[in-house]
């Protein structure tokens, strides 16, 4: 693989691929070496799990990683992030995880400088996160064997959700049974790749093995799609009795950051069927098995 862009653009193959080599660096801990690779971090937006986790794996593979200071760059005085990019490859980086507000950068970085650079989109906008449903589906694996049987509960603001626009590209290229994504009718996906959406949380829960519960993304509503938070609560919070409506062994995730007390309480968050931290710990492997499939 050259780059890590987004599910849609990889094979089904390749995806599985990635998955095998996650669970296996997490059950062997036997990992290769890439000493001559370095990895770049370039997020212009906040992260604490992606970034960190793409250094942690960069360094589990004996890369060497630099984090760049975006607000002490070039790019201050005005340098474009191409050129940027190109800098940083003159001075021997080869990889870049890179997150941008603006959808579609890392594809449009990708056409522009070719082979020179391995890119991997660390999240763009409210387009794509193809990392995450890469740890998302790892950590499902781990604990439902059988995905065409399983029926995975998204709930919360799908217009402006990268992680539930990534997980549905996955969902679709491995073939899971059933995907449901449940919100209030104002933040309805403008377009659904693979699942059904529904806007009322018992109906949408009913029988789910998987409740994944999305961030409010207080900083993306636009003042028309703002909705109450204590009203958005009321419908569609995860709280103990609403996990209820789901099977009893369903398991609980969330890609973090967690706004406790507004989409999920802290009962179901720190609860026994809570999977979130592992979803956290898996971001390593996936992001391991990542830059290794993006060595030369
Ligand atoms: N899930 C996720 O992308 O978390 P961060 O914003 O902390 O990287």
């Amino acid at each position: 693989m050259q780059h890590y862009l987004d599910i849609a653009s990889c094979s089904r193959e390749e995806i599985q691929h990635l998955l095998h080599r996650a669970r296996t660096f997490k059950q062997s801990g036997d990992y290769p070496a890439f000493p001559k690779a370095c990895l770049a971090n370039l997020f212009y937006e906040n992260s604490t799990r992606t970034r960190v986790s793409f250094e942690l794996a960069a360094k589990n593979l004996a890369m060497k990683v630099v984090n760049l200071d975006l607000q002490a760059s070039s790019e201050q005085k005005g340098e474009v992030i191409e050129d940027t990019l190109l800098t940083l490859a003159a001075m021997g980086i080869s990889h870049f995880a890179i997150r941008h507000v603006q959808d579609g950068l890392p594809q449009a970085l990708a056409e522009k400088l070719g082979d020179r650079i391995h890119l991997i989109n660390a999240g763009d906008g409210k387009q794509a996160h193809p990392s995450q449903a890469l740890l998302d589906m790892m950590t499902i694996l781990e604990h439902k064997a059988d995905l065409s049987g399983l029926k995975v509960a998204i709930v919360g603001n799908l217009l402006h959700s990268r992680v539930a626009n990534s997980f549905q590209a996955i969902a679709k290229l491995l073939g899971l049974g059933e995907l449901v994504l449940i919100g209030p009718e104002v933040w309805q996906p403008k377009t659904v790749i693979y699942g059904q959406y529904c806007s009322d949380l018992q109906t949408g829960l009913a029988k789910a093995d998987v409740v994944m519960a999305l961030r409010v993304q207080k900083e993306r509503l636009a003042a028309e799609e703002a909705l109450d938070l204590e009203t958005y609560r009321q419908a569609y919070a995860i709280t103990p009795a609403s996990l209820k409506w789901a099977k009893p062994d369903a398991i609980v995730m969330h890609p973090g950051p967690m706004n406790r007390g507004i989409e999920i309480d802290s009962e179901v968050a720190d609860g026994p069927q809570s999977v979130i931290l592992e979803q956290v710990t898996h971001g390593v492997f996936a992001r391991m098995a990542i830059l290794e499939a993006l060595m030369d």
